[in-house]
Parts: C-alpha cells; sequence; structure tokens
C-alpha cells in the first residue's frame, strides 16, 4: 500500500519519544500496518533548539502550514494545552486526517466538538495517551466494555501527584524537592499546578466519565482538591492508622434522594487503608479499577507518566489509525494474523 504520511506537532518529553519510535522501528510498524508510516515533519515552538536526534530538515515552526500539507495523512498533536492544538486538530479532522493526541486538558473541555468532526470527516480521532499514559484504559472502556454497564471507574491518574506522596510517605522528602524532580523525570505538565491542584486529574476524570457512562462530562463538572497542602507529617500520621494518602479519582453513577439518576466526578487527596490495592500503587505508577455490571471488577496498572510510556499510548493510536487508513478499519484480523511473517517458536 502507498505510504502513510504523519506529522508530529509538539517534540518535548513526549513527542522525542514518539518521534524515535518512528525513526527506529520503521519496519515492525511497516508490517504491522500494512504500509510504511512517513515521517513528514515535526513541529516545534524553538526551531533553534538542538534535536540530534532528528535531521534539520523536518523541523518546523508552523505547525499550520505542516497540517496542512496534502502528503500528510495522521497528525499526532503533542503540543499541549487548548490552543493550538485545538484549532489544529479540528483543521486536520475537517480536511479528513487522522488524529492522535495526548492532550487531556483540551479533551476534558472539547471531545464534544473534535468527536463531532471526526464523525463528520470520517476519521479516527485517538486518545489512548492521555489519561493514565502507557495504561490501556480508554479501549477497553470504549470497546471492550461497550456492551457492559459500567458503576464506577476510580484509581490513581496522576504520575506527579502519586511520585510526591509516595516519596514524602516512603522517606518524608521534602515536597518542592520533589515536584522538581517530577519535572526533571518529564513526568510534570509544563505548569505543574495542573498536577499538584488536580486539574490533571480532574480533566482525565471527566474523559473517563464521559466514556464510562456514555455521557458528556466537562472538567467543571468534577470535584476537585490537589495535594499542595499535604505535608509529610500528614503522611506520617496517615501511617500510624495503618492508612496513606492517594490523589483519588472517582466517577460513578449515583441516585439522588429523588431517585434520579446522576453522575459523581471528583478528585480529591484521600485516606486510605494499607491493605487497599490502590495503597500499594507506588511512584509514576497510576492504577484505574473499573466495575462494570456483567465483567464486574477490572483493575489495570501500569507507568502513568514520562515521555517513553507515554510513547508506548500515543503509538498503539497511530498504528490503530494507519491501519484503518490501510484496511478501511478492517485493519487488526488482516494485518495481525493474515499479513504478518509467522515468528519461531522457540522450545518450551
Ligand atoms: P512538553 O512541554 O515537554 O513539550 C511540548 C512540545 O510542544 C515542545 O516540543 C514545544 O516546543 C512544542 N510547542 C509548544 N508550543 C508550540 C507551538 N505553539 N507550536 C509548535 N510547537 C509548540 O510536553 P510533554 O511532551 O510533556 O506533553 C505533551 C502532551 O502530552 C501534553 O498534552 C501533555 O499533557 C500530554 N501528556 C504528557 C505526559 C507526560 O508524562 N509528559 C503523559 C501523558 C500525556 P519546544 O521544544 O520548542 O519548546
Ligand atoms: N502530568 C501528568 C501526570 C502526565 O503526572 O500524570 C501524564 O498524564
Amino acid at each position: 500500500s502507498k505510504p502513510i504520511g504523519v506529522a508530529v506537532l509538539g517534540m518535548g518529553n513526549v513527542g522525542t519519544e514518539v518521534v524515535r519510535i518512528l525513526t527506529e522501528s520503521t519496519g515492525d510498524l511497516q508490517a504491522r500496518v500494512g504500509a510504511p508510516l512517513e515521517l513528514r515533519g515535526v513541529a516545534v515552538r524553538d526551531i533553534n533548539t538542538a534535536r540530534p536526534s532528528i535531521p534539520a530538515e523536518l523541523l518546523t515552526d508552523d505547525p499550520a502550514a505542516l497540517v496542512a500539507r496534502d502528503d500528510v495523512d495522521i497528525v499526532i498533536e503533542l503540543i499541549g494545552g487548548i490552543e493550538p492544538p485545538r484549532t489544529h486538530i479540528r483543521t486536520a479532522l475537517q480536511s479528513g486526517k487522522s488524529v492522535v493526541t495526548a492532550n487531556k486538558a483540551l479533551l476534558a473541555d472539547y471531545t464534544g466538538e473534535l468527536a463531532a468532526a471526526a464523525a463528520e470527516a470520517r476519521v479516527d480521532l485517538y486518545f489512548e495517551a492521555a489519561v493514565a499514559g502507557a495504561i490501556p484504559v480508554i479501549r477497553p472502556l470504549m470497546q471492550s466494555l461497550a456492551g457492559d454497564t459500567v458503576q464506577r471507574v476510580a484509581g490513581i491518574v496522576n504520575g506527579t501527584t502519586n511520585f510526591i506522596l509516595s516519596a514524602m510517605a516512603e522517606t518524608g522528602a521534602d515536597y518542592a524537592e520533589t515536584l522538581a524532580e517530577a519535572g526533571r523525570l518529564g513526568y510534570a505538565e509544563a505548569d505543574p499546578t495542573a498536577d499538584v491542584e488536580g486539574y490533571d486529574a480532574a480533566a482525565k476524570a471527566a474523559i473517563l466519565a464521559s466514556i464510562a457512562f456514555h455521557s458528556r462530562v466537562t472538567a467543571a463538572d468534577v470535584y476537585r482538591e490537589g495535594i499542595s497542602s499535604i505535608t509529610p507529617a500528614d503522611l506520617a500520621s496517615a501511617a500510624q492508622l495503618d492508612c496513606t494518602i492517594k490523589l483519588l479519582s472517582i466517577c460513578e453513577r449515583v441516585v439522588d434522594a429523588d431517585g434520579a439518576q446522576r453522575i459523581s466526578a471528583r478528585v480529591y487527596p484521600a485516606l486510605i487503608p494499607l491493605s487497599h490495592p490502590l495503597a500499594t500503587v507506588n511512584g509514576v505508577f497510576n492504577a484505574v479499577v473499573v466495575e462494570a455490571e456483567n465483567a464486574g471488577r477490572l483493575m489495570f496498572y501500569g507507568q502513568g507518566a514520562g515521555g517513553v510510556p507515554t510513547a508506548s499510548a500515543v503509538m498503539g493510536d497511530v498504528v490503530m489509525a494507519a491501519r484503518n487508513r490501510v484496511y478501511s478499519g478492517r485493519g487488526p484480523l488482516e494485518s495481525t494474523y493474515a499479513s504478518l511473517p509467522i515468528a519461531p517458536i522457540g522450545s518450551v
């Protein structure tokens, strides 16, 4: 099949790793997609920053022009924030390009608008990386559990705050120093207030609640408290009670006193017993527990932030979107089971 042209907007923590995978794994990606993925360009804010991992001619500081190129089929948005990403994504979708993004701040409030543009143009808008980094949770909720009724989605969905709370609980580490370390490791948002004040977790809660309950929940609908007032002394007190403190995100169906069904979504630091499974989720790890009427309880666990794990989720979406373009939506079965060479099986 003819090559699939890919544009990457943003080459920071996540974009750098996505570009690395695109350039290092061309053969494997081509086999899985059924066509070569060709990187057409990478848009950044400062074109003068040294980026030795990429040929200079691929860099641009004009993302709009890159998105508009006829030979771009998939746009990967990894800039972050509302504008300019909202405009670039909408333009890409309206011109028939598939879009992959990790931008939870944007999706929390604009999924409806962007999904409508994708539906109208009959192209994919995928965002597995927007919630809980590497952990597959969007696709399980949207696809695997599509025939079930989800009652509750709860867990730890912010890596930075979990990294800080774990370090304070384990070693009495200093809050500000640990936050700075989370920034150096590429876990924190460009403005870490989004992490520590719970805005990032609230955006993720809005996305999870919208998908899980087939409804329109925005960040403003989510009750939010952050962790900036939690001290090592609070964590020491929690330990004396055989508890710890975690920033929880809880989305559930509730029934009002008047019998009406409602959705409750909230983010706040909670005291949880050390025996609870979420108490053992430490460092940059996240965990999401889904309770569904027929499936029962499911738990998803893994690295919730960082460029490399997040790039894995982004690239999963890119392969899915590319397959859909090559096989008109029949990609996974054909390319995985029919066209891949059979790997030799070793002795067991
Ligand atoms: P960074 O801040 O590290 O990178 C942002 C990139 O976007 C930089 O390369 C920057 O260019 C570029 N950029 C900024 N403004 C513009 C603009 N106007 N035009 C073109 N390029 C621009 O962000 P991250 O990689 O950490 O995050 C990217 C997205 O992924 C965000 O939406 C974030 O919320 C999300 N995300 C991040 C995770 C993480 O662990 N870091 C995990 C899950 C999701 P320059 O390099 O020149 O400054
Ligand atoms: N800043 C976010 C976090 C990145 O720490 O969880 C992953 O979404």
